[in-house]
C-alpha cells in the first residue's frame, strides 16, 4: 500500500514536470482550459494542494465514482462484500461478451440454433465466450440478490436511503428481465417451453394480462416474431433502461452520504 502511494506520488510529480514543458501561450489559451478543469496538473500555476487534489477527484466523471473522503468502515471488504461492484462489474463483462455474440447471431426461427451451433464448433473463442455469458448473467442474479440481502442486513433500506432501495428493487426486476429475454435466444427446447410457461404465466396477470402476453408474443404463440421482440428487448431496450438507473442508483450513495454505517 505504502510502495503504491509511493508509486502514485512519483507518477503525479513526472506529470507535474511534463506540464511544465508545455508552452505557457497554450497553457494560458481559452481552448486548453476549457478540456482541462481546475485542479489538473496541466493547467497553469498548479500547486500540489488539498485544494487541487480535491478538484482532481471532483472534476472527474470517473474519479467521482469514488468520493474525495470516505468512511473508514465503507472501504472494508467485510461490510459490502463488494457485491454491488461485483454485480456491476458482471454486466460489464456481459455487455463486451454479449457483443462479441451479436456478431455471429441472427435472431429469426430458421437461423437462430444454427447460429449458436456454429458459434460453439466452428468460432474461436465462441464456446468460451458464449459460455462466459450465460454463466456470468447466472451470478449476476445471485450476486445482485446476495446484495440486496446486504443492504438489507444493515438496515441500508432505511432513510435517507428508502429512495435507494426502491431504485435497487427496479434494478433486480430488470437484472431477472434481462436474463429472462437471453433465455429464449438460443431458440432450442429449454428456451421454446421456458418461454411458453412464462408468457403464459403474464397471460394470467390481472387486468392487462392478455394484453401483455400479446405483445410479448408479437402474436398468439411463441414465433419468431416472439424471437424478434425478446432480442432487441434483450441487446437494446433492457440494458438502456438499466444503465440509467445504475447511474441513478450510483450517484444516489453518493448523495445520500455515502455507503451507511453502524450507529
Ligand atoms: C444491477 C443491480 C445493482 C447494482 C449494480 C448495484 C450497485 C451498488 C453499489 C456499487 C453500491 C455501493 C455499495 C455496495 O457495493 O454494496 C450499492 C449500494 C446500495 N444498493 Fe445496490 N446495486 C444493485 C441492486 C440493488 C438492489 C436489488 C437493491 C435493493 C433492493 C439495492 C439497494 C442498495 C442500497 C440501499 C445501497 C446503499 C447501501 C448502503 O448504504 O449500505 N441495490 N449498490
Amino acid at each position: 500500500m505504502a510502495k503504491s502511494l509511493q508509486d502514485s506520488q512519483t507518477l503525479a510529480e513526472k506529470l507535474q514536470d511534463k506540464a511544465t514543458q508545455i508552452p505557457s501561450d497554450l497553457q494560458g489559451s481559452q481552448f486548453w482550459n476549457s478540456v482541462f478543469r481546475p485542479g489538473s496538473v496541466f493547467r497553469a500555476g498548479y500547486t500540489d494542494s488539498p485544494r487541487n487534489r480535491s478538484y482532481v477527484i471532483m472534476n472527474s466523471v470517473l474519479y467521482h465514482l469514488h468520493p474525495v473522503k470516505v468512511k473508514r468502515h465503507a472501504v472494508k471488504l467485510s461490510y459490502t462484500l463488494c457485491l454491488g461492484g461485483l454485480s456491476f462489474f458482471l454486466f460489464i463483462l456481459l455487455t463486451i461478451t454479449g457483443i462479441f455474440l451479436m456478431f455471429f447471431y441472427r435472431p429469426t426461427a430458421a437461423a437462430a440454433w444454427t447460429d449458436i451451433e456454429t458459434l460453439q464448433t466452428q468460432i474461436a473463442f465462441g464456446l468460451l465466450i458464449r459460455n462466459m455469458h450465460r454463466w456470468g448473467a447466472h451470478l449476476m442474479v445471485i450476486s445482485v440478490f446476495l446484495h440486496m440481502a446486504r443492504v438489507f442486513y444493515h438496515g441500508a433500506y432505511k432513510a435517507p436511503r428508502e429512495f435507494n432501495w426502491v431504485i435497487g428493487v427496479i434494478l433486480l426486476l430488470l437484472t431477472l428481465l434481462l436474463s429472462f429475454t437471453g433465455y429464449l435466444l438460443p431458440w432450442d427446447q429449454l428456451a421454446l417451453w421456458a418461454v411458453t410457461v412464462g408468457t403464459n404465466m403474464a397471460g394470467f396477470a390481472p387486468v392487462l394480462g392478455p394484453q401483455v402476453k400479446f405483445v410479448l408474443l408479437g402474436g398468439s404463440v411463441v414465433s419468431t416474431e416472439t424471437l424478434l421482440r425478446f432480442y432487441v428487448l434483450h441487446v437494446l431496450f433492457l440494458p438502456f433502461v438499466i444503465v440509467i438507473f445504475m447511474a441513478i442508483h450510483f450517484w444516489r450513495v453518493r448523495k445520500d452520504g455515502g455507503i451507511s454505517g453502524p450507529l
